[in-house]
């Protein structure tokens, strides 16, 4: 199946895809403009500056970004939150209304560089929020062989991926022909299980913080359709030459 590349010239327009895979990149816009603009999606994909670090810290982030899933939920049966574990911690005591804790991912590196003298950093969290009624996927992590044993009935179990995804910070020479120059750009690996486990193909994947386009990549490759914004048109332009029709992209999960 091959995917198309669509820009849309006019600021806030969200449009559904039809037909085969298509990423769409929108005008820049903030991130709760997208989210109140969108039609219903299968998944949100919500990965903001972290509140330390690259990116600066505001006083009111928590409340800032308890708004954001809250519209995020109202388009959405899954909901995907990245952060620093110590500051998504505070999100858990005020999920949307019909919305649950379904997984604390960690995302576990071993490779990030010491700038402090202290602790240092190894992890970030994924937080996978949902509807109750939400459809999941663990059948999309089968082998052939365990799918087709879950296909004639004689599997009791579906063993899905585990809660901690191990996968290197694309820094220095790791993944150098993923690294795109975006400061806090997420490596492939960790954002196609949040796609697997929430969506079958031809479902629609909003990221409203696209940054470098790592979901629009990972749904291309998953034959999703993806749609993609971030507030500054220099990332977005990062996205767009990455996500260009025919550029060949590693296909690792
Ligand atoms: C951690 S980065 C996302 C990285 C991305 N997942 C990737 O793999 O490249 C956070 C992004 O959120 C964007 N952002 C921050 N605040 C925003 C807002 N209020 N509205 C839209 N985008 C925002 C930033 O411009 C930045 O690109």
């Amino acid at each position: 199946m091959k995917s198309q590349v669509q820009m849309f010239p006019e600021a806030g327009t969200v449009k559904q895809s039809a037909g085969s895979a298509t990423v769409k990149i929108l005008p820049p816009a903030d991130v709760l403009d997208t989210l109140k603009a969108s039609d219903p999606v299968a998944a949100v994909i919500l990965d903001p500056w972290y509140n330390r670090g690259v990116g600066g810290s505001r006083p009111d982030y928590h409340e800032w970004l308890s708004t954001v899933i809250d519209a995020a939920s109202k388009i959405a049966e899954h909901v995907f939150v990245w952060g620093f574990p110590e500051i998504l911690a505070y999100q858990i005591p005020q999920l949307p209304a019909g919305f649950r804790l379904m997984s604390w991912l960690t995302w576990y590196y071993k490779n990030c560089p010491s700038v402090i003298r202290g602790w240092r950093p190894a992890q970030n969290t994924c937080l996978h929020l949902a509807k109750d009624d939400a459809s999941v996927y663990p059948e999309h992590f089968l082998n052939d062989e365990q799918l087709g044993r879950w296909q004639s009935g004689k599997m009791r179990f579906v063993p899905g991926p585990p809660t901690v995804i191990e996968a290197p910070l694309n820094i220095g020479f790791v993944r150098r022909n993923e690294q795109t120059g975006h400061p806090a750009q997420k490596p492939l690996a960790v954002i196609k299980p949040l796609i697997l486990m929430s969506t079958t193909e031809l479902d629609t994947v909003l990221d409203p913080m696209c940054g470098s386009g790592t979901t629009g990549v990972a749904c291309q490759q998953l034959k999703r359709n993806a749609i993609l914004c971030d507030s500054s048109q220099e990332y977005l332009t990062i996205a767009q030459d990455r996500i260009a029709p025919g550029v060949n992209q590693p296909n690792e999960r």
